[in-house]
């Protein structure tokens, strides 16, 4: 068989190793989702933690096999975990190793706009800087990711972000899934190339494989009980719409700025990328053996992105947790000021299928020098955010606060966004209304759409609190 020689038996086998497979992306449910790497403080004095992070290249087997180039906070791919405590002071001393300038936000953080991560505010490569963060703010499962301009969204998906679960008495005190079974959950999409590589282009629509916790369409070992998940969107573009394929509702007890006050049965549940969203499900109705999907019905061909994790219900446990009735007190949402400020910010985006695509906020394009919007400090005003374009969704974050969405479409929000939020979607034509407190520190920061592609693009402004 071998008598054509060295040559042609090269041509004949297919090329060895499965850095050059065809697809390398693995069947669904065949790699194990891991739970991301919780960081221990440097230090832990008085009432603050240290931390201390590279920002640097490394590479991650995301697809069986194969070494993936990524950007890591620490080497860490999916990004790592911070706990933090409302009242407790965290510091992150963050190394810049990447080559290029970056910045560091924490996403739905109340901080002072010199650690907020402003996209200008970047250190340089071989520098460091430190971020403080006080946390004077409740419980709420938080981000953190780059916010360099114009290069936030390749940072992002090439893997520079990391989760902030800052919690309270208050949480601590009600009897939630906690530790193993308070899992944090990344969702994303990626495109591979031929050789398992992340490829990145800007509003690429063929980013079609699903990462949950940096793994591709995994399976998750659970045992028969009561789990928390703490969902985010971590996509440049994708909004998932998620459902279990039992049919039953998730439980959803918590959105971006903490619990909601009530557990709410969510049948799909819509995140746009940056939100987020605790829920609770309970895999005692289910035997050892059983196997559940987490779907996805949102945009896409279901044979590529339908299927986003499987939960694999492998032993029995107890089961001391619960979902209480009432979960927390928020002030109603509607406790205006009648001669509140109104604004309105359009969102938009050129449609016209050009090649470089702009984004704009109230038709302007991003300028760091230019300050779009001023505000009182401590002042309530109402935000009515509209999406102008016909087909591209997008979503609207603020830095610095939680709101709360008052109406969609005019009509009043639904139960699951009536808790605090930093990130709320807006599809196309659509008007959000929002409830705005601008408390905490003065200073500049940006709003802007959280499709980060889109960002990247413009579609952000500066808004000045004093
Ligand atoms: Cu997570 Cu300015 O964004
Ligand atoms: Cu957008």
């Amino acid at each position: 068989i071998l008598a054509g020689g060295e040559a042609h038996a090269a041509e004949a086998l297919p090329p060895a190793g499965p850095r050059r497979a065809k697809d390398p992306v693995p069947p669904a449910f065949t790699t194990a989702m891991p739970v991301p790497t919780v960081l221990r403080p440097l230090s832990s004095t008085g009432a603050v933690d240290c931390y201390e992070l590279t920002i640097r290249r490394s590479t991650a087997e995301i697809l069986p096999g194969i070494a993936t180039d990524v950007l890591t906070y620490g080497g860490h791919f999916p990004g790592p975990v911070i706990h933090a405590r409302s009242g407790r002071r965290v510091l992150v001393r963050q190394h810049n190793d990447l080559g290029m300038p970056v910045t560091v936000h924490l996403h739905g953080g109340n901080v002072p706009s010199a650690s907020d991560g402003n996209p200008m505010d970047v250190f340089a490569p071989g520098t460091a800087r430190t971020y403080v963060y006080a946390n004077r703010q409740p419980h709420a499962s938080l981000w953190f990711h780059d916010h360099a301009h114009h290069m936030e969204a390749e940072h992002v998906y090439r893997g520079l972000s990391g989760t902030y679960l800052l919690t309270d008495d208050l949480e601590q005190s009600l009897p939630l899934p906690k530790g193993r079974y308070d899992v944090p959950i990344t969702l994303r999409d990626a495109r591979f190339d031929e050789r398992g590589q992340l490829a990145y282009t800007m509003s690429d629509r063929n980013r079609t494989t699903v990462l949950a916790n940096g793994r591709p369409t995994p399976y998750f070992e659970v045992a028969a009980r009561k789990y928390r998940f703490r969902l985010l969107n971590g996509s440049n573009l994708r909004l998932f719409a998620l459902s279990l394929s039992d049919g039953s509702p998730l439980t959803q007890i918590a959105s971006d700025g903490g619990l909601l006050e009530r557990p709410v049965a969510v049948p799909v549940l819509t995140l746009s990328p940056g939100e987020r969203a605790d829920v609770v499900v309970d895999f005692s109705r289910h035997t050892v053996g059983t196997r559940l999907v987490l779907t996805n019905t949102g945009p896409g061909r279901p044979e590529q992105v339908g299927k986003v994790l499987a939960f694999d219900v492998v032993r029995t446990a107890d089961d001391p947790s619960s979902v209480p009735e009432v979960l927390r007190t928020l002030r109603p949402a509607a406790a205006l000021p009648k001669a509140a400020v109104t604004r309105d910010i359009e969102l938009s985006m050129d449609e016209d299928g050009r090649p470089d695509p702009r984004g704009f906020i109230n038709g302007r394009m991003y300028d760091p020098d230019r300050v779009d919007t001023t505000v009182a400090f401590g002042s309530s005003e109402v935000w009515n955010v509209t999406n102008s374009n016909k087909r591209a969704p997008h979503n609207f974050h603020l830095h610095l606060v939680q709101f709360r969405v008052l109406e969609r479409g005019g009509r009043p929000a639904g139960p699951t966004e009536t808790g605090l939020k930093d990130t709320v979607r807006v599809m196309p034509g659509e008007t959000v209304k929002l409830h705005v407190t601008f408390d905490g520190y003065r200073g500049d920061y940006v709003y802007h759409c959280h499709m980060l592609d889109h960002s990247a693009m413009g579609m952000m402004a500066t808004f000045r609190v004093r």
